[in-house]
This record gives C-alpha cells, sequence and structure tokens, in this order.
C-alpha cells in the first residue's frame, strides 16, 4: 500500500547525524515559534475549559437552586440538581465528539488557518452564554454554553495538531508535536489557579471563570492573520506553489526550502490517487488499516487510561483519601502534569514514541495499585500521603508518553490526503472515551465503596 512505507520510516531521523543537527538549527526561527504558539492557544483552551468546571461544583448546584426557587417556588431535588450539573460536565463531551469528527470537512474546505480563526466564534459565542446565565437566571445556559464550548474544543483537538505537524521540520516534529499537550496542561493547570475561592472560584465571580474563555480566542484571532497558512496545504490541496515556498522560506528562515518543497511534490504526486480521502473511503482502504488501527488504539489507550478522572474529580479523591486542603494537592497534581510533559518534550526524539507510550501507561497500572492500596488502608493516617504520591506518580507517568503521544502520531502516521479523515476518527473516538470516562466514574466510585463494605461484613461474618 501507498501508506505503508512512511509508517515504516523511522519518525525522527538518528540525532548523531551531524549533517541534520545543522540544517536542523536553521530550521528553527523566531517565526515558526511565533506561528506555533499562536495554533497552540487552542489547545490552552482545550485544556482550560477541561479543568474549569471542577472547582466551582458547589456554586453551580446553588446557583441551579436558586433559579428553581425563582421559577417553580420551592428548592430543586437534590437528584435533579445532580442531573442538571451531571449534564453540564458530560455535555462539553458530546460537544467534543461532534467537533472533532467535523475537523477533517472544516480543515479542507476552509484551510487550516482560516479554520482555526472561524472556530474561535463559538468560544465567544459558549463563553457569553455562561457568563451571562445568572443574570439571565437560566441554567439552560449553562449547558448550552458547555456544549458550544465542547464543540469548539473537540476542533480544535483537530486543528492544532494538524497545523502543528504540517509546518514543524520533519526531525522536530515529535517534539513540536508535544507542544500541544504542554498547551493542555498549562490550561489545566491555570483552570485550577483561576478557580480558587480567593481568585474567580467566589460565589460572585464564577460566571466570570467560565467565561474567561472568550479572551484567548479574541487574542488568537488578533495573531492568526500573522501566521502563515500550512505550507503543504497551499502547495498539495490548493496547489499554489509559488505560496507554499514563500510560507517555507519565513517557517524555516533560509531561501533553500528545495528539500522540502521536492519532499511535498513526491507526496502531493503519489497522492494523486488517494487526494482528500473521505471518513468511508479510510475504512475501506487497506493500505490504511494498519496506521488507523494504531492510532485509534493509541487514543483509546490514553482516556481509558482513567486520567480524566483524576482532572475532573480529583479534590474529591484526595477528601476522602483524608487530605485536609484537597485543593492545593490537586493544583499540585497540575504542576507535576506541566513538568513532566516538558520531560516528555525533551525524550520524545530520543526515546522513542513506542517506549514512551508503553512506559507511561506501565508506570500508571503500578501507581494506580498503590493509590488503591492507599485508599484500602486509608484509616492509617499515613495513608494520605502515599494516596497523594501514587496520584503525581499516575498523573507524571501519564505525560510521559499517553498525553502527548497519541494526539501529534495521527498527523504523523498519516499523508495529506487521507490525514484530515483520520484526525477526524481518531479524535472523535478519544471524545467518546473521555465521556465514558467522565459519565462512569462518579457511579464506580459509590460501586466500588459498596464492594468494599461487603467485603468488610464478609470478613467480619468469618470472624
Ligand atoms: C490529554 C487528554 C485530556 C486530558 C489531558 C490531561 O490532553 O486528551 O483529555 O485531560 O491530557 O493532561
Amino acid at each position: 500500500g501507498g501508506n505503508l512505507p512512511r509508517l515504516l520510516r523511522p519518525a525522527a531521523p538518528p540525532p548523531e547525524h551531524n549533517e541534520l543537527l545543522s540544517s536542523e538549527e536553521k530550521q528553527v526561527t523566531g517565526y515558526l515559534l511565533f506561528s506555533l504558539s499562536t495554533a497552540v492557544i487552542g489547545s490552552l483552551q482545550f485544556g482550560y475549559n477541561t479543568g474549569v468546571i471542577n472547582a466551582p461544583e458547589q456554586k453551580l448546584r446553588s446557583f441551579f437552586n436558586s433559579t428553581w426557587v425563582e421559577r417553580y417556588g420551592e428548592p430543586i431535588s437534590p437528584g435533579v440538581c445532580t442531573i442538571v450539573w451531571s449534564i453540564a460536565v458530560a455535555i462539553f463531551s458530546v460537544g467534543g465528539m461532534v467537533g472533532s469528527f467535523s475537523v477533517g470537512v472544516m480543515a479542507n474546505r476552509f484551510g487550516r488557518r482560516r479554520s482555526m480563526f472561524l472556530v474561535n466564534s463559538l468560544a465567544v459565542i459558549g463563553g457569553l452564554l455562561m457568563g451571562f446565565s445568572t443574570i439571565c437566571s437560566s441554567y439552560e445556559m449553562v449547558i448550552a454554553g458547555r456544549l458550544v464550548i465542547g464543540l469548539f474544543c473537540g476542533l480544535f483537538t483537530g486543528l492544532t495538531p494538524m497545523y502543528v505537524g504540517e509546518v514543524s521540520p520533519t526531525p522536530l516534529r515529535g517534539a513540536f508535536g508535544t507542544l500541544h499537550q504542554l498547551g493542555v496542561v498549562v490550561g489545566i493547570l491555570i483552570a485550577q489557579i483561576f478557580g480558587l475561592e480567593a481568585l474567580l472560584g467566589s460565589d460572585k465571580l464564577w460566571p466570570l471563570l467560565l467565561a474567561l474563555t472568550v479572551a484567548p480566542a479574541v487574542l488568537q484571532c488578533i495573531l492568526l492573520p500573522f501566521c502563515p497558512e500550512s505550507p503543504r496545504f497551499l502547495l498539495i490541496n490548493l496547489k499554489q506553489e509559488e505560496e507554499a515556498r514563500k510560507a517555507l522560506v519565513r517557517l524555516r528562515g533560509s531561501e533553500d526550502v528545495s528539500k522540502d518543497m521536492q519532499e511535498m511534490k513526491e507526496e502531493s504526486a503519489k497522492m494523486a490517487m488517494e487526494k482528500k480521502v473521505t471518513i468511508p473511503e479510510l475504512f475501506r482502504s487497506p493500505a490504511y488499516r494498519q496506521p488507523l488501527l494504531i492510532a485509534v488504539m493509541l487514543q483509546l489507550s490514553q482516556q481509558l487510561s482513567g486520567i480524566n478522572a483524576v482532572f475532573y474529580y480529583s479534590t474529591g479523591i484526595f477528601a476522602s483519601a483524608g487530605v485536609k486542603q484537597p485543593i492545593y494537592a490537586t493544583i499540585g497534581a497540575g504542576i507535576v502534569n506541566t513538568i513532566f510533559t516538558v520531560v516528555s518534550l525533551f525524550l520524545v526524539e530520543k526515546a522513542g514514541r513506542r517506549t514512551l507510550h508503553l512506559l507511561g501507561l506501565g508506570g500508571m497500572a503500578v501507581s494506580a495499585l498503590l493509590m488503591t492500596v492507599s485508599l484500602l488502608l486509608v484509616s492509617i493516617p499515613a495513608m494520605s500521603y502515599v494516596a497523594i504520591l501514587a496520584v503525581m506518580l499516575f498523573v507524571a507517568m501519564f505525560e510521559l508518553g499517553p498525553g502527548p503521544i497519541p494526539w501529534f502520531i495521527v498527523a504523523e502516521l498519516f499523508s495529506q490526503g487521507p490525514r484530515p479523515a483520520a484526525m477526524a476518527v481518531a479524535g472523535c473516538c478519544n471524545w467518546t472515551a473521555n465521556f465514558l470516562v467522565g459519565v462512569s466514574f462518579p457511579k464506580l466510585v459509590v460501586r466500588e465503596r459498596r464492594a468494599i463494605v461487603q467485603l468488610f461484613d464478609v470478613v467480619t461474618v468469618f470472624q
């Protein structure tokens, strides 16, 4: 198949290759870094909106209640309140599924850069809906806002990795690919810090906390016109050779971009028969079977590792482990998260994708075991420290590989023709698994507690 040799080619040439290193240095320009940073604002938004809902849970619940009292003259029942809350949390991932699935169509029709620009309007709409919900006494506006923000984030989990993969020099595609995840984790950390009661997590200010996503959207719209369109999109999709060359010259900081141009032209020629692959075609063609399987499996392993049980519910986990100030432990997890993403950024071109991903998943399994033991032995005071340590280790291992790699590997495994369709399928798998973990974790916790209680009952019966 036309695509497989690409898969078998090493993703990064060996770093000890001197000639490559010197040309690599020239390839990293300020303009490239500026363009990458602008694109990564989208990743920051995804992280921010993932983490932002955790802290103000009680504020939102009492807002639902006061709206209910205003409308129906009686307080909301605890059951209904929990349903409304769960919908507000989970509808974000539903939006994400739809958004990520639409990314292929959008990226091909409007191009990568213009898509990013247009998609920001969703952040403005969603942010304003949530920001004005209290003034309008409408909890429906929070739910609608979360849905629109989910759509927005779903689109960016495709658009940013695609753009970053297409403008980065091949030997640094992994390291720059990790920048998407770095944006995500910094976004989560910012949300955790801003969510503190003393900052924007207060009774009055929480609508602003949710609406703050509008600011980076506006900033990105101001910066995007100064970024180039992806040279690959210009050359291969639009056949604008001169425009593509100009963009490359600015990105690489060198007049001699013939090697890049040659490579793209070869890809373009190879692609003549597989231009703009649709999603059904992606599933039908045997040539895409192996890369598609890899992409989907990596995405599923990322989400089914349960990482978002930590980022959605960590404060509760820490509280039940007997931690006195759980919110600070949550912020601690956010800091460890950021540090290890940076570690991965430096390792990924040297250690390889496969090794890091497997190592990370294995380490997560060990940490999960440690966490379970510490929660079972919660009556021993020192165990709350073991629980914190286990969560930190879990998060650190995640960021070594399973966090960053699935997001950039899809752009790397597929050539220009099938890339947008593959990003859509992989992204949608990620968001679906994200949704499943998000809605089932609270129920699993209850069931697990019941099981433990039963276990203790059995033990006492035997005694
Ligand atoms: C990855 C996951 C995302 C998770 C984040 C945590 O980006 O896709 O769901 O919240 O890592 O750092």
